[in-house]
């Protein structure tokens, strides 16, 4: 469980770098973080510099904190994130959302690019997290709770916000964006699932499965944020077309994606 100095110290180290005070989180996933391009005057902080954040050398990822405007509001966007697979433990993998809890960020936007199981679904669509399945048999809270930080048994029937979620349904039929409903899978990774597994993973109840999202979610309600959270569909997971899974197909779909993606959540943080 976190520290609560740990946290502060991390927090009082950006509070004196910026003036900027973050009301709306945003973790962008793989391909997406472009979004962070669109925040005017940003402030930017690599994670390395940030008291107690984890050391990242993953390829691929910018791994710095954005801070800026967006859209008329003040957000902190991650550019990059930690994930399990990569050995981070889920304190690693969840302090940032602790850091921005204590800064005072209240609303919690996470994306992810993650596979679709659901057959009616195509690559290239955006959908709606309404509720996910953890499947990794840990949870980023286990340990001694610090009350400071939440309960030791925190509710989770409405980890995805319902209020965040009719907004956003709102914005996409503005945009004429389609934007499905549906169930994550948060699978461990690094290796993508079998034909096997998602059979499984299907039978069980999710509509698409990926290896992030859910230690972050868990740990925002349990600090009492509200939770959205949008996945990009970047391929049919493992043996719904018979075809090998890539993680350039993942990161190509996230591109083509990215401007409705990016349009989408600009129009919903407007409204937030
Ligand atoms: Cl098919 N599975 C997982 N776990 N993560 C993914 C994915 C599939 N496609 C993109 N990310």
């Amino acid at each position: 469980m976190h520290k609560t100095h740990e946290i502060f110290e991390a927090r009082d180290f950006i509070m004196t770098k910026t003036a900027y005070r973050p009301t709306i989180g945003l973790i962008l996933g793989s391909g997406l973080g472009n979004l962070a391009d669109e925040i005017e005057n940003p402030f930017i902080i690599p994670y390395s510099e940030i008291p107690h954040f984890a050391k990242s050398e993953a390829v691929g990822h910018a791994n710095e904190l954005v801070i800026g405007s967006l859209n008329g509001k003040t957000v902190l966007a991650m550019k990059g994130r930690f994930h399990y697979y990569e050995g981070f433990t889920l304190d690693e993998v969840t302090f940032p959302v602790r850091v921005m809890k204590a800064l005072g960020v209240e609303e919690l936007i996470i994306t992810n690019a993650c596979g679709a199981i659901n057959t009616s679904f195509n690559p290239g669509d955006l959908m709606l997290i309404t509720d996910h399945l953890n499947l990794v048999g840990t949870n980023p809270l286990i340990g001694p709770n610090n009350a400071e930080l939440g309960t030791r048994f925190p509710d989770v029937s409405e980890v995805y916000n319902r209020n965040l979620r009719t907004i956003a349904t709102e914005v996409a039929n503005e945009q004429n964006t389609t934007l499905q409903n549906g169930v994550y899978a948060w699978w461990s990774g690094p290796a993508y699932e079998t034909p096997a597994e998602i059979r499984m993973i299907r039978t069980l109840g999710a509509d698409a499965v990926g290896m992030s999202t859910v230690p972050e979610a868990i740990v925002a309600v349990h600090g009492q944020m509200k939770v959205l959270g949008i996945s990009c569909l970047t391929n049919m997971a493992c043996g719904i077309l018979d075809q090998p899974l890539s993680h350039d197909e993942v990161i190509e779909t996230a591109a083509m994606v990215r401007e409705k993606f990016i349009q989408l959540v600009k129009g919903i943080i407007e409204k937030m």
